[in-house]
């Protein structure tokens, strides 16, 4: 079953949260279309930061010089120019980056450029440049706490280490990637660790975020679900005419 909004929203600004392959990507991009939303997936930014450091030889615990990368590097996302399974097209001072953003080295390193403040401040500040025009979907892990805490309807996703490593996995090997399914789950508990108990903006859902555990569901019956609680609230911004 599909459940569809109600009407086209004008202006909405919701924040999707959740830890590393939580589906906040797949669901959201889905999602977005369906309400006729922008999507923004801040994974990417911080994906961006972490690779650009990696190209420039800056090793990821040199702070200051990660924070310029993040401060100086210009990060575009566009529709998708090429048919290999890509959503968008992600480009670093105009090259496109779009696979190498997804390298184990990236993956490596990207919770750890990702703990400094500058970092954040550099990311939030275009994040909310962004969502200015309202009419977004915004994709992280600190959208309803710290980016966009005025967001007009917050989720959070959450599933399961094992479920969302099986997940990363499978579609991995879309790709004709094969991986070690205990190291992905290793890896991605480890990014957890990481982004949850850093100081500054940690993973954790907004207080009025709506939880949405994922374990047993489908992409369509998680959407079904946001989209539910989209029709909600625009019922009560809605005009009554009687
Ligand atoms: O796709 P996946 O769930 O593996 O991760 P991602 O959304 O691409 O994010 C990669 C990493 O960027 C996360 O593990 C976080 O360390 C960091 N990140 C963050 O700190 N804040 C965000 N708003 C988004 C991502």
């Amino acid at each position: 079953m599909t459940v569809y909004p109600l009407f086209i929203p004008t202006g909405l600004i919701i924040a999707v949260d959740g830890p590393a392959a939580s589906g906040k990507t797949t669901v959201g991009l889905r999602f977005a279309k369906l309400i006729r939303a922008i999507c923004l997936d801040t994974g990417i930014m911080y994906r961006a930061v972490a690779l650009a450091a990696l190209n420039s030889k800056i090793d990821p615990l040199d702070e200051p010089a990660v924070v310029e990368v993040a401060e100086r590097i210009n990060i575009q996302v566009k529709p998708a120019s090429v048919k290999d399974g890509r959503s968008y097209d992600v480009l670093i001072d105009g090259a496109d980056v779009t696979w190498e953003i997804r390298s184990d080295g990236v993956n490596r390193s990207v919770s750890e450029v990702s703990v400094y403040k500058g970092v954040r401040r550099a990311m939030t500040l275009r994040q909310q440049d962004i969502a200015r025009a309202g009419n977004i979907v915004m994709l992280g892990r600190d959208i309803g706490t710290v980016v966009l805490p005025d967001a007009d309807l917050k989720f959070y996703l959450n599933a399961s280490a094992e479920v969302r490593a099986q997940r990363r996995y499978e579609e991995e090997k879309k790709r004709g990637v094969i991986l070690d399914l205990s190291e992905v789950i290793a890896s991605i508990k480890h990014r957890d660790v990481l982004d949850s108990s850093r100081k500054h903006a940690p993973l954790k859902p907004a207080e009025d975020a709506i939880t949405i555990n994922t374990d047993t569901l489908s992409i369509e019956q998680v959407v079904d679900r946001m989209i539910v609680e989209v029709n909600t609230v625009l019922r009560k911004h809605s005009f009554t005419c009687d």
